[in-house]
């Protein structure tokens, strides 16, 4: 099926994209705006991170990483995520934060990692991964009133969005809440340059690939998160939110 004819798919409530680098703060703000607003959170870089979970595991490189994937991996990419069965499990009570399956599998703790990080931004930048990854967001985003947050999600996945956001915020701020994430977490932190350097790496992946690059859509509204605190941004675009669904 062409990508045209998917945006067909009618979306049955209100969608507000959230998109931009990692580390601006688009997870937490995306999480509590859920919350906030009673929407359903959708975390489409769980997908991408997902089918880089999935070949990792298969070459046996869960703890080295891919630093370049060959024509033969990015097959095998595109084969996983069409085949591949991805689902969210939203269940407050039993399980606080939204949990990510494949094929039957709980796979959210696995997917955090630097190589997975890593290999999800080379895997995404794979057209036929993007592309078969495509409908399962839209179908995901398109069920009710939801907010999803990603790269494309403006630009590519709902250009049809209600409200659309791109955040940013400066390198050393990323890499700041990125090593303070490892200190609350308890893993081995790398050094702050270490952060810096995979920060400008995933970013410029992102930014440079030739299928729907990270870019701000010309309606989104852009906030650079880099002096704010998160609840100062949540609140702002709460705000935001209300008064352009009326709600
Ligand atoms: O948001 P995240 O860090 O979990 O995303 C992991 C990778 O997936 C990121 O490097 C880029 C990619 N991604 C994407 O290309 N498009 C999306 N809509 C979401 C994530």
């Amino acid at each position: 099926m062409k990508l045209e004819s998917l945006l067909l798919i009618p979306k049955k409530g209100p969608v507000v994209a959230i998109d931009g680098p990692a580390g601006t703060g688009k997870s937490s703000a995306t999480k509590r705006l859920a919350e906030r607003l009673g929407f359903v959170h959708v975390d489409t870089g769980a997908l991408y991170r997902a089918i880089a979970y999935a070949l990792l595991s298969e070459k046996g490189w869960l703890e080295q990483g891919v630093a370049e994937l060959s024509p033969d991996d990015e097959l095998r990419a595109v084969e996983i995520s069409k085949t591949s069965e991805l689902r969210f499990e939203r269940n407050p009570k039993k399980n606080p934060a939204n949990r990510i399956f494949q094929n039957g599998k709980d796979i959210t703790s696995f997917i955090r990692t630097p190589e997975v990080s890593m290999a999800a931004s080379k895997v995404s930048a794979v057209p036929g991964v993007r592309k078969a990854l495509y409908g399962l967001q839209r179908t995901m985003g398109g069920q009710g009133k939801t907010i999803l947050e990603g790269r494309d999600i403006g630009t590519v996945i709902f250009p049809d969005a209600d409200v659309k956001f791109f955040l940013t915020a400066s390198v050393e701020e990323r890499a700041k809440r990125r090593l303070a994430e490892f200190e609350a977490s308890g893993a081995d932190a790398p050094s702050f340059e270490e952060v810096k350097r995979q920060i400008t790496e995933r970013d410029q992946g992102d930014m440079s690939r030739a299928v729907a690059p990270l870019k701000k859509a010309h309606d989104a509204v852009e906030l650079d998160t880099s002096r704010y605190t998160l609840d100062e941004v949540v609140d702002w675009m709460e705000k935001e939110i209300r008064s352009r669904l009326k709600t």
